[in-house]
């Protein structure tokens, strides 16, 4: 048990839904165990700024069904610096804060190692609604964005039903496909487009065409934003190739907002609590993860290995500093998450007509 009189927590990049709970939930976690606690507002920027106040149990109150972050949040190029590391620690010592919890994306976790290996003990929390860290099953906030999708799109094939028109409808994700596959799925869309897998854009057409004869008059297509300069032009192809009047509807940031869902509250509790858990066990380096409905804790670094290999960025000159057996125990989970991300794409392509 390591001994720890005060610590940090932080929200940093973009928010997400279940935030706030993940806050309360470290907060609490410590202040019963008798630490106290810093609130950093603004990301690693207020880290540097000195930005931060003094939580009790009554500053976290109220927060868990809210959206956002209390803590707010920001991308701080600064960071990335060795000046700006070197105010952050500065900051850190000065407010006696010996740990802290950082909660956000793979940037923000990027981060945290760096404090980590300068003394201060970090551990992460996965907070995105993109879902797009593959050292973790999820991540705070997809629950909550995929549910404001699903209710969005709910409305959009009301009006298509109505006129008879397909809806092309981007979503959220960045880089990752996992929001588009299952709100796709979820709503039966006819085609489901995402940057990491290939799509037959021949095979939907024919399929809108089919179903169309067959009398159906509402379409819905999902595509991730991951795939780049698709989805407006894909709109255009399919009025000209079906003759079904077609919209295009970006669904934008109103993704990232709203009340989390039960299953963010929950998950991004229990994350907080664990990470604080973790910490007060004298870990550091370490992001909290849900690997087969279970919470761990995995080496910073070797996640950050397993998101490179799960997205073809590991080098061979990665590779070389990686043991053999980490090797593999990265494989295995790269391929599991594959596995799980093929099966939805593949029910959502089967069941969709
Ligand atoms: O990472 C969350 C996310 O909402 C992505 O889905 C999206 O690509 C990006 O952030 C948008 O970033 P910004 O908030 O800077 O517009």
């Amino acid at each position: 048990m390591t001994e720890f009189k005060r610590i940090g927590v932080l929200t940093s990049g973009g928010d997400a839904p279940g935030m706030n709970a993940a806050v309360r939930a470290v907060t609490r976690s410590a202040l019963l165990c008798g630490v106290e606690v810093m609130g950093i507002y603004g990301g690693y920027q207020g880290l540097m700024d000195d930005d931060m106040k003094l939580f009790t149990s009554r500053d976290v109150a109220g927060i868990i069904s809210h959206g956002g972050t209390i803590l707010y949040s920001a991308r701080a190029a600064e960071f990335k610096t060795e000046e700006g590391m070197a105010k952050a620690i500065s900051v850190c010592r000065k407010n006696h804060i010996d740990g802290l919890v950082v909660i956000g994306g793979d940037g923000t976790f990027r981060g945290a190692t760096d404090l980590s290996v300068r003394g201060i003990k970090t551990v992460g929390i996965p907070g995105t609604i993109d879902n797009d860290i593959s050292s973790t099953d999820y991540t705070i906030g997809f629950d909550t964005a995929m549910n404001t999708v699903i209710e969005l799109i709910d409305k959009i094939r009301d009006t298509c039903e109505s006129h008879a028109r397909c809806d092309v409808v981007e979503v959220m994700g960045r880089n990752a496909g996992d929001i588009a596959i299952q709100t796709g799925l979820a709503t039966g869309a006819v085609a489901v487009a995402v940057g990491e897998l290939p799509f037959d854009e021949e095979a939907a057409i024919e399929r809108i065409k089919k179903a169309r004869n067959n009398g159906k008059r509402n379409f819905i297509v999902v595509v991730a934003e991951g795939k780049k300069n698709f989805a407006e032009g894909f709109t255009t192809r399919i009025e000209e190739r079906t003759g079904v009047e077609s919209r295009f509807t970006r669904l934008g940031h109103v993704q990232r907002g709203g009340s989390p869902t039960l299953r963010d509250r929950v998950t991004a509790s229990l994350m907080g609590q664990f990470a604080v858990d973790k910490l007060f066990e004298g870990q550091s380096d370490i992001v909290v993860c849900e690997r087969n409905s279970k919470i761990v804790a995995m080496n910073i670094g070797f996640a950050l290995n397993v998101d490179k290999m799960f997205k073809n960025k590991l080098t061979d000159e990665d590779k070389a500093k990686i043991s053999p057996e980490d090797l593999r125990k990265m494989e295995e989970i790269c391929l599991e998450r594959q596995a799980k991300k093929m099966q939805l794409y593949n029910t959502a392509r089967i069941t969709c007509v």
